[in-house]
């Protein structure tokens, strides 16, 4: 039986949200809004992709297919409800959407099903690495944060790990080659750093922190520990033989979801 669940969760960000919401860590609000700005393009085009390979799909990979398209569906809709606050205080964000709308619309139309399924399976891949560094800092990262932005973070990190496997299933089930999904994790790797420094550039210009050194050094510090700690495990991710379940889940996520849907439940 399928691990994944469909939860309905919706976040009542408060009217007056800052685009800073981190009160003692601006340049977190600044990369983490970068990530959320990405989703609503980034997680249409790969549950496109997995609706798309649902007819050729059988018994529980199609179901967890099924489900997985569910979460990223929900994923998407909640960062672009948060997303609409952001864009409304910080200037340049609608040009970086253009951009974004433009990327994935060229992806899809120049692209084959196999290059878009090896790339929904590169970007899981990523997502994973993200979730496993946030699970080892969340404490210091989300202490001073708005708490439901930090929860908004949370839940869709959990869900990650938990259909950390779906797309890799679903694109050797249809194809299985390692040297396509290794072009689309550079290729995905490409994408997501230019729009994360478009994004946090623009974010740090409007907290007036540009060249701020505290902000400078911890994005560096964030972005090495990153590249040193998880680069390499999503590099590891397209060599043959590896499988996303071959990386053991940090368990604080798992706790956190049952957490969700007790609150839900209420
Ligand atoms: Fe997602
Ligand atoms: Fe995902």
């Amino acid at each position: 039986m399928t691990r994944l669940r469909e939860r309905s969760v919706t976040f009542a960000f408060p009217d007056d949200l800052a685009a800073g919401w981190h009160s003692t860590m601006p340049e977190l609000a600044c990369i983490a809004n970068s990530v959320s700005l990405m989703m609503p393009y980034l997680e249409p085009y790969v549950v496109r992709a997995t609706r798309e390979a649902l007819p050729h799909l059988d018994g529980e990979l199609r179901e967890d297919a099924r489900r997985y398209i569910a979460q990223e569906a929900q994923h998407q809709a909640q960062h672009q409800r948060f997303n609409r606050l952001i864009a409304g205080q910080v200037r340049g964000i609608g040009v970086m959407e253009g951009m974004l709308r433009r990327t994935f619309g060229w992806l899809w139309r120049t692209r084959s099903e196999r290059f878009h399924l090896a790339y929904a399976a590169a970007a899981e891949a990523g997502a994973y690495g993200v979730a496993r560094w946030v699970e080892r800092h969340h404490g210091e990262l989300f202490r001073d944060a708005d708490p439901t932005v930090a929860r908004l973070y949370l839940w869709h990190l959990a869900e990650e790990v938990e259909h950390k496997n779906v797309a890799h299933d679903v694109y050797d089930a249809r194809y299985g080659s390692r040297w396509p999904m290794a072009g689309a994790m550079l290729v995905s790797i490409a994408v997501f750093l230019v729009f994360a420094f478009v994004g946090t550039t623009l974010g740090l210009v409007h907290e007036r922190r540009l060249l701020h050194p505290g902000s400078i050094a911890r994005l560096c510090s964030w972005t090495f520990g990153f590249v040193f700690t998880e680069l390499p495990n999503m590099l590891v991710s397209v060599l043959p033989g590896h499988h996303p379940s071959d990386f053991s889940d940090p368990t604080w996520f798992d706790l956190y979801l049952v957490g969700i849907e007790h609150q839900a439940a209420a």
